[in-house]
Protein backbone atom coordinates (compact mmCIF):
# COMPACT_ATOMS: atom_id res chain seq x y z
CA UNK A 1 0.00 0.00 0.00
CA UNK A 2 1.45 3.56 -0.82
CA UNK A 3 -0.01 6.46 1.06
CA UNK A 4 0.36 9.72 -0.23
CA UNK A 5 0.61 13.24 1.20
CA UNK A 6 0.47 15.81 -1.14
CA UNK A 7 -0.20 19.19 0.37
CA UNK A 8 0.65 22.69 -1.39
CA UNK A 9 0.83 24.32 2.06
CA UNK A 10 3.32 22.00 3.65
CA UNK A 11 3.11 20.50 7.46
CA UNK A 12 5.76 21.19 9.96
CA UNK A 13 8.78 18.63 9.22
CA UNK A 14 8.23 17.08 12.54
CA UNK A 15 4.79 16.21 11.35
CA UNK A 16 6.07 14.69 8.55
CA UNK A 17 8.67 12.47 10.81
CA UNK A 18 5.23 11.85 12.71
CA UNK A 19 2.86 11.04 10.00
CA UNK A 20 6.04 8.94 8.20
CA UNK A 21 6.76 6.62 11.31
CA UNK A 22 2.59 5.65 11.50
CA UNK A 23 2.72 4.70 7.44
CA UNK A 24 5.90 2.56 7.83
CA UNK A 25 5.39 1.29 10.78
CA UNK A 26 2.51 -0.38 9.65
CA UNK A 27 4.07 -1.48 6.29
CA UNK A 28 2.89 1.17 4.39
CA UNK A 29 5.06 2.68 1.79
CA UNK A 30 5.15 6.66 2.40
CA UNK A 31 5.87 9.17 -0.41
CA UNK A 32 5.40 13.11 0.07
CA UNK A 33 4.44 15.96 -2.27
CA UNK A 34 4.65 19.12 -0.60
CA UNK A 35 4.71 23.25 -1.96
CA UNK A 36 3.20 22.19 -5.42
CA UNK A 37 2.83 24.56 -7.94
CA UNK A 38 0.49 23.23 -9.89
CA UNK A 39 -2.47 20.62 -8.99
CA UNK A 40 -1.43 18.47 -12.33
CA UNK A 41 1.74 17.26 -10.25
CA UNK A 42 -0.67 15.61 -7.63
CA UNK A 43 -1.93 14.06 -10.31
CA UNK A 44 1.10 12.68 -11.63
CA UNK A 45 2.09 11.93 -7.71
CA UNK A 46 -1.36 10.44 -7.00
CA UNK A 47 -1.27 7.58 -9.81
CA UNK A 48 0.19 4.63 -7.62
CA UNK A 49 -1.72 5.25 -4.16
CA UNK A 50 -3.81 3.54 -2.85
CA UNK A 51 -4.27 6.07 0.29
CA UNK A 52 -4.12 10.17 -0.06
CA UNK A 53 -3.94 12.50 2.55
CA UNK A 54 -4.34 16.41 2.43
CA UNK A 55 -4.99 19.78 3.63
CA UNK A 56 -6.80 22.38 1.54
CA UNK A 57 -5.73 20.87 -1.27
CA UNK A 58 -8.85 20.43 -3.53
CA UNK A 59 -9.53 16.94 -4.91
CA UNK A 60 -11.11 16.94 -7.98
CA UNK A 61 -12.86 14.14 -10.19
CA UNK A 62 -9.53 14.86 -12.23
CA UNK A 63 -7.61 13.68 -9.54
CA UNK A 64 -9.54 10.79 -8.42
CA UNK A 65 -9.85 9.83 -12.06
CA UNK A 66 -5.68 9.78 -12.40
CA UNK A 67 -5.47 7.75 -8.60
CA UNK A 68 -6.90 4.51 -10.25
CA UNK A 69 -5.67 2.92 -7.20
CA UNK A 70 -7.17 4.91 -4.69
CA UNK A 71 -9.44 3.59 -1.74
CA UNK A 72 -9.20 6.36 0.83
CA UNK A 73 -8.74 10.28 1.10
CA UNK A 74 -8.54 11.94 4.15
CA UNK A 75 -7.85 16.00 4.67
CA UNK A 76 -6.15 16.13 7.53
CA UNK A 77 -8.11 19.07 9.09
CA UNK A 78 -11.99 19.86 9.86
CA UNK A 79 -13.43 21.54 6.36
CA UNK A 80 -13.74 19.47 3.65
CA UNK A 81 -15.13 21.74 1.05
CA UNK A 82 -12.22 20.76 -1.13
CA UNK A 83 -13.21 17.61 -1.76
CA UNK A 84 -15.23 16.81 -4.34
CA UNK A 85 -17.55 14.10 -1.93
CA UNK A 86 -19.92 12.90 -5.15
CA UNK A 87 -17.06 12.16 -7.06
CA UNK A 88 -15.44 10.29 -4.37
CA UNK A 89 -18.62 8.29 -4.50
CA UNK A 90 -18.70 7.67 -7.63
CA UNK A 91 -15.05 6.55 -7.56
CA UNK A 92 -15.61 4.08 -4.89
CA UNK A 93 -13.43 6.34 -2.66
CA UNK A 94 -13.59 6.71 1.00
CA UNK A 95 -13.38 10.13 2.21
CA UNK A 96 -12.74 11.44 5.44
CA UNK A 97 -11.95 14.39 7.75
CA UNK A 98 -9.93 14.53 11.33
CA UNK A 99 -12.43 16.92 13.34
CA UNK A 100 -11.17 18.50 15.84
CA UNK A 101 -7.22 17.93 15.73
CA UNK A 102 -7.02 22.03 15.01
CA UNK A 103 -9.54 23.51 16.78
CA UNK A 104 -7.48 25.11 19.29
CA UNK A 105 -4.88 26.23 17.03
CA UNK A 106 -7.72 28.32 14.85
CA UNK A 107 -9.24 29.15 18.44
CA UNK A 108 -5.84 30.76 19.26
CA UNK A 109 -5.82 32.18 16.19
CA UNK A 110 -9.11 34.45 16.58
CA UNK A 111 -7.66 36.12 19.72
CA UNK A 112 -4.10 36.85 18.04
CA UNK A 113 -6.24 38.96 15.62
CA UNK A 114 -8.50 40.38 17.97
CA UNK A 115 -5.83 41.46 20.50
CA UNK A 116 -3.30 43.32 17.54
CA UNK A 117 -6.91 44.89 15.67
CA UNK A 118 -8.33 46.35 19.08
CA UNK A 119 -3.88 47.47 20.46
CA UNK A 120 -4.50 49.62 17.39
CA UNK A 121 -1.58 47.63 15.69
CA UNK A 122 0.73 48.23 18.53
CA UNK A 123 1.30 51.58 17.51
CA UNK A 124 0.68 53.96 20.62
CA UNK A 125 -2.33 54.71 20.28
CA UNK A 126 -5.01 53.97 22.71
CA UNK A 127 -7.34 50.73 22.17
CA UNK A 128 -9.69 49.11 24.32
CA UNK A 129 -9.68 45.86 26.27
CA UNK A 130 -11.85 42.47 25.74
CA UNK A 131 -13.04 42.19 29.50
CA UNK A 132 -17.08 42.32 29.81
CA UNK A 133 -17.17 42.73 26.30
CA UNK A 134 -19.58 40.67 24.61
CA UNK A 135 -19.04 37.75 21.86
CA UNK A 136 -21.07 35.53 19.63
CA UNK A 137 -19.78 32.32 18.70
CA UNK A 138 -21.90 31.85 15.04
CA UNK A 139 -20.96 28.16 15.10
CA UNK A 140 -20.28 25.89 18.28
CA UNK A 141 -18.27 22.76 17.03
CA UNK A 142 -14.84 21.91 18.05
CA UNK A 143 -13.36 25.55 17.41
CA UNK A 144 -16.44 27.26 18.68
CA UNK A 145 -15.68 25.54 22.09
CA UNK A 146 -12.16 26.28 22.64
CA UNK A 147 -12.43 30.26 21.67
CA UNK A 148 -15.69 30.02 24.39
CA UNK A 149 -12.98 28.92 26.61
CA UNK A 150 -10.09 31.61 25.99
CA UNK A 151 -12.97 33.91 25.72
CA UNK A 152 -13.37 32.71 29.40
CA UNK A 153 -10.25 33.72 30.80
CA UNK A 154 -10.85 37.41 29.30
CA UNK A 155 -13.57 38.00 31.52
CA UNK A 156 -15.79 38.15 28.45
CA UNK A 157 -19.70 37.62 28.33
CA UNK A 158 -20.02 34.54 26.29
CA UNK A 159 -23.27 33.69 23.34
CA UNK A 160 -23.46 30.73 21.01
CA UNK A 161 -26.05 30.30 18.06
CA UNK A 162 -25.62 26.43 16.67
CA UNK A 163 -29.09 25.10 15.84
CA UNK A 164 -27.38 21.58 15.84
CA UNK A 165 -25.43 21.97 19.40
CA UNK A 166 -27.64 21.88 22.42
CA UNK A 167 -27.79 24.51 25.62
CA UNK A 168 -26.62 21.84 27.82
CA UNK A 169 -23.12 21.95 25.72
CA UNK A 170 -23.22 25.82 25.35
CA UNK A 171 -24.08 26.07 29.02
CA UNK A 172 -21.37 23.49 30.30
CA UNK A 173 -18.58 25.57 27.50
CA UNK A 174 -19.74 29.23 29.49
CA UNK A 175 -22.14 30.03 27.14
CA UNK A 176 -25.04 31.14 26.63
CA UNK A 177 -27.38 29.73 24.43
CA UNK A 178 -29.26 32.72 21.67
CA UNK A 179 -31.82 31.24 19.40
CA UNK A 180 -31.90 33.65 17.27
CA UNK A 181 -29.14 34.70 14.88
CA UNK A 182 -30.36 38.05 15.02
CA UNK A 183 -30.24 38.12 18.77
CA UNK A 184 -26.46 36.98 18.45
CA UNK A 185 -25.27 39.99 16.17
CA UNK A 186 -27.73 42.08 18.12
CA UNK A 187 -25.95 41.63 21.46
CA UNK A 188 -22.13 41.07 20.86
CA UNK A 189 -19.41 43.56 19.76
CA UNK A 190 -17.02 40.24 19.09
CA UNK A 191 -18.73 37.78 16.55
CA UNK A 192 -16.29 34.76 15.69
CA UNK A 193 -17.61 32.47 12.58
CA UNK A 194 -17.28 29.37 12.99
CA UNK A 195 -19.61 27.56 10.29
CA UNK A 196 -18.79 25.13 7.93
CA UNK A 197 -19.16 26.36 3.88
CA UNK A 198 -21.87 24.68 2.49
CA UNK A 199 -24.71 25.11 -0.11
CA UNK A 200 -26.81 26.59 3.32
CA UNK A 201 -24.38 28.91 4.56
CA UNK A 202 -22.91 30.49 1.37
CA UNK A 203 -23.06 33.83 1.76
CA UNK A 204 -25.11 33.69 4.82
CA UNK A 205 -23.07 36.34 6.70
CA UNK A 206 -24.09 39.69 5.15
CA UNK A 207 -25.33 43.52 5.33
CA UNK A 208 -28.86 42.49 7.06
CA UNK A 209 -26.65 40.44 10.26
CA UNK A 210 -23.63 43.01 10.41
CA UNK A 211 -25.51 46.18 10.15
CA UNK A 212 -27.41 44.87 14.27
CA UNK A 213 -23.78 44.67 15.61
CA UNK A 214 -23.23 47.20 18.51
CA UNK A 215 -20.76 50.21 17.90
CA UNK A 216 -16.69 49.16 17.68
CA UNK A 217 -18.31 45.89 16.09
CA UNK A 218 -15.30 43.36 15.33
CA UNK A 219 -16.13 40.67 12.96
CA UNK A 220 -13.52 37.49 12.94
CA UNK A 221 -13.59 35.01 10.15
CA UNK A 222 -11.07 31.95 10.61
CA UNK A 223 -13.80 30.28 8.76
CA UNK A 224 -13.94 30.15 5.20
CA UNK A 225 -14.51 33.41 3.25
CA UNK A 226 -17.33 31.89 0.64
CA UNK A 227 -19.73 32.40 3.98
CA UNK A 228 -19.45 36.01 3.80
CA UNK A 229 -21.58 38.38 1.06
CA UNK A 230 -18.47 40.46 0.36
CA UNK A 231 -20.96 42.85 -1.19
CA UNK A 232 -23.10 43.41 2.11
CA UNK A 233 -19.33 43.38 3.96
CA UNK A 234 -18.17 46.11 1.64
CA UNK A 235 -21.60 48.47 2.62
CA UNK A 236 -21.77 48.16 6.53
CA UNK A 237 -17.72 49.56 6.29
CA UNK A 238 -18.91 52.68 4.03
CA UNK A 239 -21.50 53.07 6.39
CA UNK A 240 -20.04 52.13 9.86
CA UNK A 241 -16.47 53.34 10.22
CA UNK A 242 -16.55 52.03 13.90
CA UNK A 243 -16.28 48.23 11.86
CA UNK A 244 -13.60 46.10 11.57
CA UNK A 245 -13.41 42.68 9.99
CA UNK A 246 -10.55 40.14 11.01
CA UNK A 247 -10.15 37.52 8.62
CA UNK A 248 -7.59 34.17 7.96
CA UNK A 249 -8.79 34.03 4.87
CA UNK A 250 -8.34 37.25 2.30
CA UNK A 251 -11.35 38.54 0.94
CA UNK A 252 -12.02 38.71 -2.93
CA UNK A 253 -12.47 42.58 -2.52
CA UNK A 254 -8.88 42.70 -0.87
CA UNK A 255 -8.35 45.46 -3.17
CA UNK A 256 -11.15 47.95 -1.87
CA UNK A 257 -9.94 47.41 1.68
CA UNK A 258 -6.21 48.51 0.62
CA UNK A 259 -7.79 51.35 -0.90
CA UNK A 260 -10.27 52.54 1.11
CA UNK A 261 -10.32 51.21 4.51
CA UNK A 262 -6.65 50.77 6.22
CA UNK A 263 -6.05 49.93 9.75
CA UNK A 264 -9.73 48.98 10.08
CA UNK A 265 -9.20 44.72 8.77
CA UNK A 266 -6.82 42.30 9.23
CA UNK A 267 -6.07 39.42 6.15
CA UNK A 268 -3.37 36.70 6.94
CA UNK A 269 -0.99 36.14 3.95
CA UNK A 270 -2.01 32.61 4.24
CA UNK A 271 -4.52 30.79 5.81
CA UNK A 272 -2.92 30.58 8.96
CA UNK A 273 -5.56 28.74 11.63
CA UNK A 274 -3.92 25.19 11.33
CA UNK A 275 -0.55 26.42 11.68
CA UNK A 276 0.79 25.60 14.56
CA UNK A 277 3.47 22.45 14.76
CA UNK A 278 0.97 21.13 17.81
CA UNK A 279 -1.82 21.28 14.90
CA UNK A 280 0.16 20.06 12.06
CA UNK A 281 0.94 16.86 13.82
CA UNK A 282 -2.55 16.17 15.23
CA UNK A 283 -4.31 16.37 12.21
CA UNK A 284 -1.43 14.93 10.16
CA UNK A 285 -1.06 11.97 12.59
CA UNK A 286 -4.92 11.50 13.00
CA UNK A 287 -5.38 11.11 9.04
CA UNK A 288 -2.24 8.58 8.98
CA UNK A 289 -3.79 6.78 11.49
CA UNK A 290 -7.02 6.98 10.00
CA UNK A 291 -6.15 6.26 6.86
CA UNK A 292 -3.81 2.02 8.21
CA UNK A 293 -7.32 1.95 10.76
CA UNK A 294 -8.91 2.04 7.33
CA UNK A 295 -6.84 -0.58 5.80
CA UNK A 296 -6.22 -2.58 8.97
CA UNK A 297 -9.90 -3.32 10.20
CA UNK A 298 -12.05 -0.98 7.59
CA UNK A 299 -13.13 1.38 10.47
CA UNK A 300 -14.58 4.31 8.73
CA UNK A 301 -15.74 6.55 11.73
CA UNK A 302 -15.11 9.79 10.22
CA UNK A 303 -16.41 9.05 6.80
CA UNK A 304 -17.90 12.31 5.25
CA UNK A 305 -19.14 10.42 1.63
CA UNK A 306 -21.96 8.87 1.59
C1 LIG B 1 -9.53 23.20 8.57
O1 LIG B 1 -10.58 23.18 7.93
O2 LIG B 1 -9.14 22.24 9.23
C2 LIG B 1 -8.71 24.47 8.60
O3 LIG B 1 -9.26 25.43 7.78
C3 LIG B 1 -7.23 24.26 8.32
O4 LIG B 1 -6.94 24.16 6.97
P1 LIG B 1 -5.43 23.91 6.46
O5 LIG B 1 -5.02 22.56 6.88
O6 LIG B 1 -5.49 24.05 4.98
O7 LIG B 1 -4.56 24.97 7.06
Amino acid sequence: MKVLVATEKPFASIAIRQIRQVVEAAGYEFSLLENYSDPSQVNAAVEDADALIVRSDKVTSMILDAGKKLKVVVRAGAGYDNLDLESCTAHNVVAMNTPGQNSNAVAELVFELILFQIRCGFTGKTGFELRTKTIGLHGFGNVGKYVADISKGFGMDIYSYDPFVSERIMKNNSSKQITNLDELYKKCQFISLHLPFNDITKKSVGYDLLRLMPQNAVLVNTARKEVIDEDGLLRIFEERPDFCYLADVEPDCKKVFEEKYKGRYIFTAKKMGAQTEEANINAGVAAARQVVDYFKTGNEKFRVNK
